[in-house]
């Protein structure tokens, strides 16, 4: 999680983006995203703006995109680390063929039960195996398992930043040659370039130099090509090469 003790200074999910306007954004999200929301998604981003924290969800024009990627893909096995409310998890769901799963880690049960009796309405649940506790962990344990490395068509990281490079070391290997892991805010709401002058809000400065780090590492590892996005606080998709 990004940070519990400054709940008051995580930017709204509306403000969450890196276009030049926030006019603009509302544009975007207005006629193209909202129209195309679909109603358990509606139902469940405006469960997650009464939390304190909502600012930490999946932005909806996000969604949007990683949903029509899992579908461009035909993906079937995914993996999400960080799951919050629900809300990209839910997209996930959707975007799955009946017969999907997703391994959905997140260590805070209590946020995903705000979000789960969306899920279950929705009809999507059955694809769901929810875990709690820490990801690394957890990751560690996949590892282990019979059959599981290189059998994930995807994988979306979006939580705790200064473990990315240890997800990213697991996460490699679990995902399918050819599939997809995403990491969520590779640019750390633009303090990636922030002058040593500029003040930070307090809950960017302690990840800001782990998401440097993590971008560098990335652009130098030739297992994956990568993409890194600028739609909302940055997206990077890695494509597992051998
Ligand atoms: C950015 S939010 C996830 C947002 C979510 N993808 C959505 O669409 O709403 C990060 C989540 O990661 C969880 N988290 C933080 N540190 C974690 C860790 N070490 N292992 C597993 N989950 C963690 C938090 O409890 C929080 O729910």
């Amino acid at each position: 999680m990004e940070s519990s003790s400054d709940d008051h200074v995580i930017p709204s999910q509306d403000h969450k983006t890196l276009l030049k306007s926030g006019a603009l954004y509302q544009y975007l999200l207005e006629t193209s995203v909202y129209p195309r929301e679909p109603d358990a998604m509606k139902e469940l981003r405006s469960i997650t703006a009464n939390h304190p924290l909502n600012g930490i969800a999946t932005a909806a024009d996000e969604a949007q995109f990683l949903s029509m990627l899992l579908k461009v893909m035909n993906a079937k096995k995914t993996m999400e680390i960080g799951v919050f409310t629900g809300y990209s998890l839910l997209a996930t769901a959707l975007a799955l063929p009946d017969d999907g799963k997703i391994i959905a880690i997140d260590v805070n049960r209590e946020f995903y039960e705000l979000g789960r009796p969306v899920i279950q309405n929705a009809g999507v649940s059955h694809k769901i195996d929810f875990r709690e506790g820490e990801a690394l962990p957890i990751l560690d344990e996949l590892m282990k398992e019979e059959g599981k490395k290189g059998s994930f068509d995807f994988i979306y990281v979006d939580a705790d930043k200064k473990n990315y490079i240890n997800y990213h070391s697991r996460a490699v290997e679990l995902v399918r040659v050819g599939g997809i892991v995403a990491y969520d805010n590779t640019l750390w709401y633009g303090s990636v370039v922030a002058l040593p002058e500029e003040t930070l809000p307090s809950f960017v400065m302690p990840f800001r130099d782990d998401v440097i780090e993590f971008n560098k590492s990335l652009a130098a590892d030739h297992r994956v090509e990568i993409c890194h996005l600028s739609i909302s606080d940055g997206l990077t998709l890695c494509r597992r090469l051998s």
